[in-house]
Formats: structure tokens, sequence, C-alpha cells
């Protein structure tokens, strides 16, 4: 954190390619990490929970093996995996984020937390079946870095699934990016969380970073093969299937 103009207002667009913001976005999460999951299951009217349930099936039988939860957050993507995966990495540069989804991961999984930044992970090379980031990648300062990561630690035939609000393009999804993701999100998470310049900044970022299109030629550049990419339903979130 550290940073003495870390208020959400100050935090650049992710498309700013300053790699200095990362301190402001973390003091940003560490402030709404306490109501983060409240206002995500009233924002997302709990679709979210489908959305994972889509990106799980994605990775197929990789969510048996060693899993990476990046950008994890509140760890919904790791709790999923639990009772499934062989192990899982939860990481993340908020240990407030991390800490306040600790509970929710059953007893007796077999779960390693990360408190360390998406652009240079602590993990060993070829060490993981599969990969998958909710809503984290495009808060990440320099993404290709985050992308290239990836690359690194998935074992050959390894699959990241990446679900995000990307750039809208289609009619529809930039009718729904207006007027959901600009007006009712940042008003609902404000007033769930009093963060309202947090959610302001987390609803400009969508439009201020890729299309679905450019993330995928992000992950080809990482080295990946795109298996498939599409939206999701309603076409406010897309997921993206990239193997190593
Ligand atoms: C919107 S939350 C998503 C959390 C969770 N994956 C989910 O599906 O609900 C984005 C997360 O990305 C994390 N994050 C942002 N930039 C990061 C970075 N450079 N390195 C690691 N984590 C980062 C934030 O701390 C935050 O917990």
């Amino acid at each position: 954190m550290g940073s003495t103009d870390a208020s959400p207002s100050a935090v650049a667009p992710p498309t700013a390619g300053d790699p200095g913001r990362a301190p402001a976005v973390e003091a940003m999460f560490t402030r709404i990490a306490p109501r983060y999951d409240l206002s995500n299951r009233v924002m997302s009217f709990g679709i979210d929970r489908a959305w994972r349930r889509i990106a799980l099936r994605e990775l197929g039988d990789r969510a048996d093996g060693d899993v990476l939860d990046l950008c994890a957050g509140t760890m919904d993507f790791s709790v999923a995996l639990a009772g499934r995966a062989k192990t899982i990495v939860a990481l993340d540069f908020c240990q407030a984020m991390l800490d306040a989804g600790t509970s929710k991961v059953p007893a007796g999984t077999p779960l390693r937390t990360v408190c360390a930044d998406a652009r240079a992970m602590p993990l060993d090379d070829n060490s993981l079946d599969g990969a998958v980031a909710g809503f984290g990648i495009r808060n990440v300062p320099e993404p290709e870095r985050a992308v290239a990561e990836a690359y690194r630690v998935l074992r050959p035939g390894g699959r990241l699934v990446v679900v995000d609000f990307f750039r809208p393009r289609s009619l529809l999804a930039r009718a729904m990016d207006l007027s959901y993701n600009r007006v009712v999100l940042p008003l609902v998470g404000g007033l769930l969380t009093g963060e309202f310049s947090a959610y302001r900044y987390l609803a400009a970022s969508m439009g201020a970073w890729s299309d679905r299109e450019g993330f995928e030629r992000m992950c080809t550049a990482a080295g990946f093969r795109i298996v498939r990419g599409r939206e999701l339903f309603p076409p406010v979130a897309s997921i993206v299937i990239a193997e190593k």
C-alpha cells in the first residue's frame, strides 16, 4: 500500500500503462474487502456463480489437478474448486481480500494463499495444470506481464480461463455497459460499501481496457493458443479460454 496518493479517484485507468498505480489499486481493494462479497452478490444478482461454473467447466479435467486462482480476491473460485482440485494456489497482491475470503474455504482444502503481484508470481515454471482469473486481470497494470506469467507457470496443455468485463463491442453489450456497468454498478456498489469512488473506478476500468479480441491477441503474443472466447449471458462479462 504505502502510497500517499492512494485515493481511488487517483487511480489511473487500466490502459494508462502506469506500473506505479498498483499501490493505489491495492489500497482501493483493501478498503472494499470487508464488503466485497456482499456487493458482488447484490450487483450481479448471483449470476457470477453461473459464470464461475462455466469457467470451471472450461478448465475440464485440469480442475482436478494443480490450479491457480489468479487475482483471487476473496477466493470464490478457490471455494468452487475445493473438493475437486489436487492443490489450489490463491494469488492476490491484496492481503485484506485474501483474509476476507479465507473462512469461506472448507477446512482441509489443499489451499496455499500467496500475497504477490500477478506480474511477478513466486511460482515455479510449468507447475500448474490450470489457471482461472475472475474479474482481476483488467486491474493489473501491464496485464500482458500477468498473462506471460500465467503462461510460464502452466504446464504444456494447461489452460488459462479468464472471466472479465472487457471493453464492450456489440450493440447489446454496449447498451448493457452504459446502463448496468456505468450506472447501476457504481451506485449499488457505492451504497453497499460507502466507497463510491472505488466503484466508479471499477466501472470506468471496464471501458478503459482491452476488448476481448485485444485480450486474446495478448494471450497469443504470450504463446497461448486461443481455444475460444465469447460473451456470457447477460453480455456484460465475457470468457476467454487459452491453452499452453
Ligand atoms: C474485482 S477483484 C476479483 C476477485 C475474484 N477473482 C473474484 O472473482 O471475485 C480483483 C482482484 O484483483 C487483485 N489484483 C489487482 N491487481 C493485481 C495485481 N497486480 N496482482 C495481484 N492481484 C491483483 C485485487 O487485489 C482484487 O482482489
